[in-house]
This record gives C-alpha cells, structure tokens and sequence, in this order.
C-alpha cells in the first residue's frame, strides 16, 4: 500500500525548519515506526529521529502525530493510509528540539532525578532473609510501574507548558510508585517534596497525561494518589492542598462548593481583604451566594454518604482507581459509559491487519 506523512524537519544548529511530504509502498502491517525506516532508507536518509526496541518497551520513538503524542512503534498505519489521510508527524512537545523527531530529554531526566527515583528501604542490608512483598502491596503501584520514560506525557502536559518547572506527570507519577512501595522508608521526606511550588498541586487536571500515555499508567491518577497521601501525612500547606480540601469540606457539610468561603479559606485572612473590592463587585452583580445561612442541598445525605465511602477507602482508593476513568472513556470512546475501565478491550488495541483479524495487545 502507499502511505504517505507530512513530516515537520527541524534543524535546531541552523534554525531552519519545514514542512516535508514524503510517500512510500510499504507493507499493510507497518507502523509508523517502519515507515521512518523505509523514508530513511529509500528517500532521505538525513531524517531524524529516535528508536530502539521497535516494541514498545524502550520508551524512544515518542514523536506527535497530528499534534498528539504517539508511540511510533504502537501506532499502525493500515486504516490511516486506506482512508488517504496524510497525518503530520513532528517532535514531541515540551522539550526542545535537536533535529527533526528528535527532542533533548535532558529536562525530563532531571526531573526524574529530582524525585529521587530510586528505593529508599531504611537499611542497608535486608538481612539474612528476603524481603517479601505480597502482591496485594505490589497492586498499589501496579500501574506507576508500568512507565518507559517515552516522555509522551510530559509532550501534552498543560501545566508544564506555562511552567517548564512543574515536575510533571511522569516524575510525579514515579515519585508515586516509591511513595505506594511497602519497603520504601522515605515518604514523609518525599511527600514534602512533592508538595513544594511546582510539585503535585500545580498540576491542571487536564488529563492530556492520562490520554497519551502508551502504557496505561495513567499520571493523574498517580498525581492524585500524592495528593491523597500528602494530606492524610498532615502536608497540606500549600494552596492547592487548601483548596483541595474546602471542596471536601463543602461537598461533606452542605453538599454545594462553599465559595463565597473558598478565598479565605484557601488564600488566608490577608489576601481575602485585598480581594474585598473585586469581591463587592461580584456581590453588587449577584454573583456570590450569601455565606449566611449556609445553602445546604436537598439531597445532602448522598454527598455525606460518598465521603464516608471514600473514607474508608485505603491508599490503593477502590482497587487503586483513584478517577478519571470515566473522563478517559470520554476521550477513546464515545459510549462507554458502561465499559469497565480494566476489563476486556479497555484500552484500544492496535488496527487490525487485514484478514487477521484482532491483533492481541
Ligand atoms: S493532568 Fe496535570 S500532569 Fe497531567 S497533563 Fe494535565 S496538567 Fe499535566
Ligand atoms: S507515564 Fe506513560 S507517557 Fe509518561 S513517560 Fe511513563 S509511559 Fe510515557
Ligand atoms: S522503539 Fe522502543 S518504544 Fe518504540
């Protein structure tokens, strides 16, 4: 079959840069991956970009196609090339770039480092037995260690775009498969960490992260875990957590969002009263509720009920599904609402190759 890219050239040295069309005859089982290959070999062998494992596993060829991050070597290119598409293929986001597909990862490895991503156990020598982790403590980090570092998070992440600073979500998410891990004895020291300027509350809650990932191990949710665990080990100074928690409280006493009590609350005392002016001129038009009597919802007992549900909830939340399912079957699918998150063709497999069927994942 014939596939044909648009491919964004990109020479950081010289600073040109253009948009080139390139068609190759190429297998109908070939991922975007094996086209890069075939461009290289049989057309330009100046193209650029990154590769390894060809299974995704290496976690290299994160590149963006049509302006989302993709793994090349998870991405088939049948029904693309048959419905005559032509996607555009270009570096990933968020780190710059040294040639054509190819980014400097330095800034996503020193991100890495600064979560100190390794095991923190508390001796130095387990001793003269092993140390034995059931497979119920090993669930809690199940997804985080699914990671390969291909960057396609940090690619799409919102937060990281207006602060280059945010430790964002592939630090944060391995931050929390230390944090989740039974041996580990550094996660007080770690959650402070975490919770300081442009760590885990500056996060968006976009969800991009948790869209893009090739590998199911879902950033924000690891994000939100950290969030969890910072504020039931007393480290909820920072605003974010602040605001964080009046929502609890709101949802807990009046089953509405309180927000006529959200600045002070989250803010404190002194910056509510530099405030007071635009809050006069929101109050004037209508636009905030009286704070007295509080507005409680008629249905209150559901809202109080859903917090003693999660209450009792450990630090795996329900079998460590912590949100965003619901929001992520949004964006794959468009009626899934009944579709269970983990079970069978949860995540979408790759393109079928013509008379073969299904190709397992
Ligand atoms: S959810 Fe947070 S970490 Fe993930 S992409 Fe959005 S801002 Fe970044
Ligand atoms: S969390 Fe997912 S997208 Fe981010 S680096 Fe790890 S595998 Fe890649
Ligand atoms: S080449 Fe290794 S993940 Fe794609």
């Amino acid at each position: 079959m014939d596939v044909a890219l648009k491919i964004w050239r990109y020479d950081a040295v010289s600073g040109e840069k253009a948009l080139r069309e390139y068609e190759v005859d190429a297998p109908e089982w070939v991922t975007l991956l094996d086209v890069l290959d075939l461009i290289k070999d049989k057309v330009d062998g100046t193209l650029a970009y990154r590769k390894s494992c060809r299974m995704m596993i290496c976690g290299s060829c994160g590149m963006r196609m049509d302006g989302a991050a993709v793994l090349a070597c998870k991405t088939r290119m049948y029904e693309i090339a048959q419905s005559g598409h032509v996607p555009v293929i270009s570096a990933m986001g968020n780190l710059p770039i040294v040639k054509d597909l190819v980014v400097d990862m330095e800034p996503f490895w020193g991100k890495i480092h600064a979560v100190k991503p390794y095991l923190d156990p508390g001796y130095v020598d387990p001793g003269e037995k092993e140390y034995v982790v059931s497979q119920e403590q090993v669930d809690v980090i199940h997804k985080e260690s699914l990671c390969i570092m291909c960057g396609c998070c940090v690619s799409e992440c919102n937060s990281m775009e207006a602060d280059p600073d945010f430790l964002g979500p592939a630090a944060l998410a391995k931050g929390m498969r230390f944090v989740g891990d039974a041996r580990d004895r550094a996660t007080t020291e770690r959650l402070q960490s975490y919770s300081e300027e442009h760590g885990i509350w500056d996060c968006t809650r976009c969800y991009f992260c948790q869209e893009r990932c090739p590998k199911g191990v879902d950033p924000r949710d690891a994000i939100a875990k950290l969030g969890a665990e910072a504020m039931s080990h007393g480290i909820d100074h920072d605003m974010g957590a602040k605001h964080a928690k009046w929502f609890v409280t709101s949802a807990k006493t009046t089953g509405w969002l309180r927000e006529t009590e959200l600045v002070p609350k989250t803010q404190g005392v002194v910056s509510s009263i530099k405030e007071m002016g635009f809050a006069m001129n929101l109050l004037r038009r209508g636009k905030v509720p009286p704070p007295v009597p509080p507005h409680v919802a008629k249905d209150v007992g559901e809202a109080r009920a859903l917090y003693d549900i999660v209450k009792t909830q450990g630090r795996d939340g329900a079998d460590g599904i912590v949100q965003v399912e619901k929001p992520l079957m949004h964006l794959e699918f468009d009626n899934a609402e009944e579709r269970d998150p983990y079970g069978e063709g949860s995540f979408p497999p790759p393109k079928p190759i013509p008379g073969e069927g299904e190709v397992a994942q």
